[in-house]
């Protein structure tokens, strides 16, 4: 498939970021995802007991952390990223683990260098939302999984209007930081549609946590570890008592089955 100039740039212009980041971030190989927080996210994903006997494609691993995890689960996993150097530090940290079931490959998520059919579950982390082609992107998957597959993306979601007023026009301004890359954007009403329209199965949208308070502390008090408990718990505390407000979550899960 021949990409627009566009796609192009803004591929170029993410690996660069990622790259850059990588690159910049000295510790990044010490941080683990600790066995108790990977299963945390193998449930969110409702993977668990999935894993067992089965081929499994990462999407986007950035630091590898996901990985490791999948890996310690999974019969074989194939990870990929854009980036060199994210697939440099996952390689590195799945040589540290001694885990001989992993490759990594660099590659983007519109051109796979897979086989039709060939694995039986995909799972990406904040990946939707970045990429230059999405249709493509699902497509692409699509093609890869076998029959029966499925496939989980865990991403920001552009549903809740105070968040989008505060990400569109207060970061960047009077010191709150402006996060990410240029070109990445919270998944829209619009981009869920195109997912569905690219799906050639079926599609659920969920919101299996709630994330509002813990997304405004991650921008303004990030260095004041002492309260993130309070504002995870009030996330917490509306996930329970109020599931009307789930869809205003910032954060969206989309499984996609063939
Ligand atoms: C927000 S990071 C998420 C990384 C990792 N999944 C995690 O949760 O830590 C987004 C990742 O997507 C990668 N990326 C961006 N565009 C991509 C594309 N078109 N194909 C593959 N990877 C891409 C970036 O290099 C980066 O590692």
């Amino acid at each position: 498939m021949k990409q627009s100039s566009d796609a192009r740039e803004i591929q170029r212009s993410e690996r660069e970021h990622f790259d850059h980041k990588m690159t910049r971030e000295i510790n990044v190989l010490e941080e683990e995802m600790d066995s108790k927080k990977g299963q945390v996210w193998i449930d969110i994903l409702g993977l668990q007991g999935g894993l067992r006997g089965k081929s499994v494609l990462e999407c986007a691993c950035g630091a590898g952390k996901l990985t490791t995890v999948l890996a310690e689960q999974a019969k074989s996993v194939r990870s990929f990223d854009i980036s060199p150097q994210s697939a440099k530090i996952t390689r590195q940290r799945i040589e540290k683990k001694h885990l001989k079931n992993v490759k990594v490959d660099v590659a983007s998520m519109e051109e796979l260098p897979y086989k039709d059919e060939s694995v039986d579950i995909v799972v990406g982390l904040f990946i939707l939302h970045h990429l230059a082609d999405l249709e493509q992107g699902i497509r692409q998957v699509f093609r890869v999984l076998k029959p029966g597959g499925r496939a989980v993306f865990y991403e920001t979601s552009g549903g809740n209007p105070i968040l989008m007023f505060w990400r569109n026009h207060l970061t960047g301004h009077w010191g709150i930081p402006k996060l990410g890359t240029k070109d990445e954007h919270p998944l829209t009403r619009a981009d869920l549609e195109t997912i569905a329209s690219a799906c050639r199965g079926t599609t659920k949208v969920s919101y299996p946590r709630f994330r509002f308070f813990g997304k405004l502390y991650f921008q303004l008090l990030r260095s004041v570890k002492m309260v993130r408990p309070l504002f995870e718990g009030l996330d917490t505390a509306v996930h329970t008592c109020f599931p009307f407000f789930r869809k205003y979550s910032y954060q969206v899960m989309i499984t996609l089955t063939k």
